[in-house]
């Protein structure tokens, strides 16, 4: 395989491009990735020097670029995003750009390459909060932000890419994923690190809402096999089979973390928040993948990690420390 990685440099990519590399001597893999201020080097660092990884830095919105980066692949794996719910809520533009617009220039490069596969990296939010029966890939979708919005567009716009151009596109729905190198502003990791500081814990809401955690090696696992033996034009949802309230999740890390309950702050909530996400993932299952990690090993096992690699949280905070000043104000 001559795999393309987009948003390589981030959380799920550095894991994948990681499993990748050990688990296939045969594979070649070339990292795209604009570097934002979730994408960073060090998270390549223990690959940098393998023979069969390069990293080229661009923009998944610029075709030029996107052209460049397709010499010679066969392979592309699409999960360059601007990934943050509360960044799309306080501005969209980034989402839309990055996640439909560089979408669709991906489509286009890997169009033109004539690539033998173009998987494209999708989330559970695209169908918006779940009040019954698990979704399975047949659900309508329902995006309630914008960032799921701009995901749900991408995900359509994928898929039509196979309709219409026979572009062999198989489409992932991950779950919430967690593990080393997720970068702190997402829940598990910038909990651990406030808990760390002994600063707050600012829960939207209740904390009652519903997230199906799957560790990140379990997806890396998924979203190899569909490379293998996904079909074209199909959906798969990948889910860790953990649904566990905000709350629940929280008091386990700070358990691990020997940190008291009173940590625990109720504050404004997020807008348009989707109080649970649940999927079916049957299909997946049926090609003889299962998640692998169970949640209390391995939420308290990722815990340890930020907790060994503060100075890593530490520079990744400085990144985004604007954003953080300005969403958790009054928080
Ligand atoms: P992340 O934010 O950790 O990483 C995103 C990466 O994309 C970064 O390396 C960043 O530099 C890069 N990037 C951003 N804009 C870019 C651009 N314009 N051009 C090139 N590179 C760019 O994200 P993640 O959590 O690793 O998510 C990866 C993918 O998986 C995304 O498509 C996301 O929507 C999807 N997803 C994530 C989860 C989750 O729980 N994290 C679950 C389901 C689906
Ligand atoms: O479900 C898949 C999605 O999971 C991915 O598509 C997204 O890229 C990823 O960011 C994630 O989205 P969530 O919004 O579910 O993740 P987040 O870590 O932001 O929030 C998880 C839950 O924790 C959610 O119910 C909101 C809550 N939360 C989060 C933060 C950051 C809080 O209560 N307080 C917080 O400060």
């Amino acid at each position: 395989m001559q795999m393309l990685v987009t948003g390589g440099a981030g959380f799920i990519g550095c894991n994948f491009v990681r499993h990748v590399l050990a688990v296939d001597e045969d594979a070649r893999v070339r990292v795209f990735d604009k570097l934002t201020y979730a994408g960073n080097l060090e998270n390549l660092a223990d690959v940098s020097d393998d023979p069969r990884f390069e990293f080229v830095e661009g923009d998944v919105c610029d075709l030029d670029a996107a052209h460049a980066a397709m010499a010679g692949i066969d392979t592309v794996v699409h999960m360059a995003a601007e990934s943050h719910v509360d960044r799309s809520i306080i501005s969209a533009e980034a989402a839309v750009r990055t996640n439909f617009v560089g979408t669709f220039t991906m489509l286009e490069a890997a169009r033109e390459a004539g690539v033998k596969r173009f998987l494209h990296m999708s989330t559970d939010e695209v169908y918006g909060a779940c009040l019954g029966e698990p979704f399975t890939e047949n659900d309508p979708l329902n995006p309630r932000n914008p960032y799921s919005a701009s995901k749900a567009g991408a995900d359509r716009l994928a898929y039509s890419y196979f309709v219409t151009y026979d572009l062999p596109v198989v489409i992932a729905r991950a779950a919430n994923n967690y593990g080393p190198y997720q970068y702190p502003e997402k829940l598990i990791p910038f909990f651990v690190y406030r808990a760390l500081n002994d600063e707050h814990l600012p829960v939207y809401g209740d904390g009652m809402q519903v997230r199906d955690w799957l560790q990140v090696r379990d997806d890396c696992r998924a979203l190899l096999l569909l490379l293998e033996q996904g079909v074209p034009g199909e959906v798969y949802n990948i889910h860790g089979g953990n649904e566990r309230p905000n709350l629940e999740t929280i008091r386990l890390i700070l358990d691990e973390l020997g940190k008291p309950e009173s940590l625990i702050k109720h504050v404004e909530d997020r807008p348009g928040h989707d109080v649970r996400y649940s999927m079916d993932a049957a299909k997946i299952m049926a090609l003889g993948w299962q998640p692998e990690v169970s949640w209390e090993q391995g939420i308290r096992e990722t815990v340890r990690w930020f907790a060994e690699h503060r100075e890593w949280m530490e520079r990744s905070v400085a990144r985004g420390r604007e954003y953080f000043e300005q969403w958790y104000a009054g928080r």
